[in-house]
């Protein structure tokens, strides 16, 4: 597959003078990884891997980056992991916040430093979707969204318990004297039961639902959970995804328009979504030039019902959400209230 000089291992080149020579050079270090000719002549698709030690959330990441690179291997692409900073809730202190356009501004640069005809953002927990979204949008490539999914529900005594809206409800127990040490303790393990996000409607769900609404993963890409083969399988679509991409220049600019960002907006208010959201959308929308009105958003919010029943302001999990059809059947619900014309990551529009 012949490139133009913009494109391919051939973008962005580290200046040594003349571009030839630096092409050479590039091609020289690439291979001494064992590349051939032939793979370095495809498109070049990042993944952008956030895997850590500190970050359970993330800890399908891994299998996801194993299931992306053989989508775009499928397609005809050559995929390129890199890594950057992750952030996990519990691990970041003095809070994630603090941290999130730190991973955005990292995200951003490693997009715009090294070649790649489109990248592949592997994120989950709350603060780190967004800030994939903030770095990809002012690189404005062509990028794809691939959250890691939540983590499944635990049970305790015949209930079922999932971080994190049970354990702030089993301390308070704990800490008002109804249950000893011993009971807490047991609840401590049960309620992450595996790698994944937080499976209540917390900030992570909330944004990997705003991910799809914006248009910016495959159909279906937010409720799958983690350890699930549906995870495994939304990953190689987003690998043979993100080489279309590449070769139709999707940049994101085309897909996070206004009218993408009223979408995410209903649907944060039609699945009772974290507060968070608002602030994250906000910073995405600001990337691009774009305004979040919250006049339009409290209109919004008297015509938009609540459709989904999760935890903390409800009573089920992601998993469920899954079951039920995910983002499929909410979008379907909303479909009166929806803008369909808005492009998504797919090519084609929402509608
Ligand atoms: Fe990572 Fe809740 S701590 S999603």
């Amino acid at each position: 597959m012949a490139h133009p000089d913009d494109q391919g291992l051939r973008k962005g080149l580290t200046s040594y003078g003349d571009t030839a020579f630096s092409l050479f050079l590039r091609k020289a270090f690439i291979k001494g990884a064992g590349y051939t000719d032939d793979a370095l002549d495809r498109p070049v698709v990042g993944i952008c891997n956030t895997a850590s030690s500190y970050n359970p959330c993330h800890g399908n990441a891994p299998q996801l980056v194993e299931a992306v690179k053989r989508g775009v291997m499928l397609a005809g692409g050559l995929p390129m992991e890199f890594p950057t900073i992750s952030l996990h809730e519990s691990f970041a202190r003095p809070t994630s916040m603090y941290l999130r356009n730190l991973m955005s501004i990292d995200t951003e640069e490693m997009i715009r430093a090294q070649p790649m005809d489109s990248v592949v953002l592997i994120g989950g927990c709350d603060k780190t979707v967004p800030a994939q979204l903030m770095g990809a949008a002012s690189a404005n490539v062509p990028a794809i969204q691939l959250v890691t999914g939540s983590m499944l529900t635990g049970a305790h005594r015949g209930e079922r318990v999932g971080a994190c809206t049970d354990c702030r409800r089993y301390w308070a127990r704990f800490r008002g004297g109804e249950i000893a040490e011993e009971e807490v303790g047991a609840v401590n393990n049960q309620l992450v039961a595996s790698v994944g996000t937080c499976s209540v409607m917390g900030t992570a769900s909330t944004m990997a639902c705003i991910a799809e609404a914006l248009g910016m993963t495959v159909a279906g890409g937010a409720s799958p959970p983690a350890v699930t083969a549906d995870r495994i399988r939304v990953a190689e679509q987003t690998g043979a995804r993100a080489v279309g991409l590449a070769q139709e220049q999707l940049t994101v600019d085309k897909i996070l328009t206004p009218d993408a960002f009223e979408n995410a907006l209903r649907v944060l208010l039609a699945i009772g979504g974290s507060t968070n959201g608002i602030v994250h959308l906000a910073a995405i929308a600001g990337r691009l030039g774009w305004d979040i009105d919250l006049e339009a958003l409290d209109r919004m919010g008297r015509e938009t019902p609540v459709l989904v029943d999760l935890k903390p302001s409800g009573a089920h999990y992601m998993e469920d959400f899954h079951k039920a059809g995910g983002m499929a059947t909410l979008l379907r619900e909303l479909k009166p209230l929806l803008k369909l014309d808005a492009l998504t990551v797919s090519g084609r529009t929402l509608g």
